[in-house]
């Protein structure tokens, strides 16, 4: 059995420090009480954490209380002592008032777990939404040895011979069941035949999105994200992924050797390849901002904007997460762009070799599931990034704007790329409820959807709200879509074109705040702007008036968590991380 010769394990400093035999020994008792031997604890082999995220509540990421086995038996194998640890829970449908609100929180818990305990390196289970980068972010601030493991997508759903992706199925069932085709029992079997087996969102939403991209950040063993939940394959790979952490502490292959400036660009080209959801601006920048890393918001438009879409997955395309797993996954679109230009290669990943060395050669098994570079799906597929009077930033995915979309908001029939239309304004997704169908609102087909106090701090977290239905009135008249800005953030399992994650959000003085019902807006894309069509002494006479009514109003706070996120979240834009907790690298 290898040992570490030359260097000393963080874990001795708890396990065999002779300076303080006191408390290595009161160390020592209680690992010891559950039948661990001194010798494994003593021997110089590499303690590895396992970072369990699944649990009952967490069931998109509950296979990893079975992958955990083979985990242990990699570990083993290899020299190390598994200790398995719960992380956490995060569930991303069933947390209230929003999942978004606990990835700090599980950060923030993680951090003092593998910080304050004897790990010398940690296996993140990674899967549903926000436990992957809520898990990234702690392996970047205490940057020992972490390898991710996901747990896999759901097999495919299936209803009357067609493919039904998670959360994409509910925006059709929503519409289905407001146009009277299904009651509620069929809305419900309709949804649930989404998700066939245990494992995270067939669909390319957020959580296929963040496993996709922690391997294209190298954090992950080649190949291994898109591998489906419930297939050997993902057993085996935890089994490699087991023996792989051993090395890597024995190697000291850390967070920050992986996650470079480049890793995170790499990450950015594929999220447009792939058509990766709009939480992934927020999520990366979160965790580039706990590893030193500098990425600022306008490097998803400058290094990501003119990738094109390759891969087919809903809500873009039609197929979902076994599809891609046989189609060749993660390198076979890195290989791809790749064979563009557009990868840093040299970017180190956590099997010790480049991510170029890894995908070199890794070919498209299925062309209608990945297409090749050179005849994509769509061109352009990457984010733009858009400020204006009301704002500082926002993105927004502009290739799933409609030909016959951009044909109703046309502001001057010589610029194809300005639009203008009058605003409807909610305040939070209640309000929203409770008001979508009441024709005295006056939506139409050429209406803008304004929804605020979804921020990270008006509900607190940051709300997936934005993407709002048309009205029912309006859905029956064949009226699918009508753009959606809004301060919060939109289902990565929604294919709206909406403008996202405005920053700053209305609750902290943002312009939205200032917006009524039948005012207009004009959108640039050509220039990248938003603006209210109102002159400045308008706008500044509005906020005088918000600031002597109080400011924005939002719900009070139910929980202390709630309270403390508020107090000290940042925005969007720049990751709503605990603002001051990225001084701890
Ligand atoms: Fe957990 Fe989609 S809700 S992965
Ligand atoms: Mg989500």
């Amino acid at each position: 059995m290898p040992s570490t010769p030359d260097r000393k394990l963080r874990s001795t400093a708890w396990f065999d420090n002779p300076a303080n035999v006191d408390m290595t020994a009161l160390y020592l008792e209680r690992y010891l009480n559950f039948g661990i031997s001194l010798e494994e604890l003593r021997s110089g082999r590499p303690v590895i954490g396992i970072a369990q995220t699944g649990s009952d509540l967490s069931p998109c990421n509950r296979h990893h209380l079975v992958l955990a086995e083979r985990l242990r038996e990699g570990i083993r194998e290899a020299g190390g002592v598994a200790l398995e640890f719960p992380v956490h829970p995060i569930q991303e449908t069933g947390k209230r008032p929003t999942a978004a609100l606990d990835r700090n929180l599980a950060f923030l818990a993680l951090v003092e777990v593998l910080y304050g305990y004897p790990i010398d390196g940690t296996v993140l289970t990674i899967g549903c939404d926000k436990t992957t980068p809520a898990c990234l972010m702690a392996a970047a601030a205490v940057n020992i040895p972490a390898i991710a493991l996901s747990v896999g997508p759901m097999l495919n759903g299936w209803h009357k011979g067609e493919r039904t992706g998670s959360g994409t199925i509910v925006w059709k069932a929503r519409e289905m069941l407001s146009r009277g085709e299904i009651d509620e029992t069929g809305f419900i079997k309709l949804v649930a035949s989404s998700a066939p087996s245990t494992g995270y969102c067939n669909t390319m939403g957020t959580a296929t999105t963040m496993n996709s991209l922690t391997e294209a950040l190298g954090m992950s063993l080649p190949g291994s994200a898109a591998i489906p939940a419930p297939y050997r394959d993902r057993q085996e790979c935890a089994y490699h992924t087991g023996r792989r952490i051993v090395e890597m502490v024995r190697e000291d292959l850390k967070p920050s050797d992986i996650m470079t400036r480049e890793s995170f660009l790499n990450a950015i080209a594929v999220n447009s390849a792939i058509g990766g959801s709009t939480n992934a601006p927020i999520h990366l920048s979160a965790i580039a901002r706990h590893m030193g890393v500098e990425l600022d918001i306008r490097d998803w438009q400058t290094h990501g904007h003119k990738v094109p879409l390759l891969v087919n997955l809903q809500p873009a395309g039609e197929y979902l997460g076994e599809d891609y797993y046989h189609a060749g996954g993660v390198p076979a679109v890195v290989a791809q762009l790749m064979g563009a230009g557009l990868i840093h290669e040299d970017a180190l990943t956590v099997t010790g070799t480049c991510l170029g060395e890894n995908c070199r050669g890794a070919t498209i098994e299925d062309d209608k599931v990945i297409r090749p570079f050179e005849d994509p799906l769509k061109p352009d597929a990457g984010f733009i990034v858009l400020s204006g009077n009301l704002f500082d930033s926002a993105v927004m995915k502009t290739s799933v704007i409609s030909e016959a979309f951009r044909a109703r908001y046309l502001s001057d029939p010589d610029d194809p790329e300005a639009f203008e239309g009058r605003v409807v304004v909610f305040d939070g997704p209640e309000d929203y409820h409770a008001r979508i169908d009441d024709p005295a609102l006056g939506i139409d087909e050429r209406t803008l959807l304004v929804m605020r106090g979804a921020g990270p701090v008006g509900y607190p977290g940051g709300a997936e709200v934005v993407n709002m239905r048309a009205p029912a009135y309006l859905l029956r008249e064949g009226v699918r879509e009508l753009p959606c800005l809004g301060d919060g953030r939109q289902s990565g399992t929604s294919g709206s074109p909406s403008i996202l994650n405005i920053s700053p959000e209305a609750a902290v003085g943002g312009g939205l705040a200032l917006l009524k019902t039948g005012d207009r807006l004009r959108i640039d894309l050509g220039k990248g702007t938003v603006d209210a069509l109102m002159d400045d002494a308008e706008l500044e006479r509005r906020r005088a008036e918000l600031e002597a009514a109080g400011g924005y109003a939002y719900p009070e706070a139910q929980t202390p968590w709630q309270a403390i996120q508020r107090g000290l979240t940042g925005q969007l834009g720049t990751g709503g991380i605990l603002e001051g907790s990225e001084a701890f690298q």
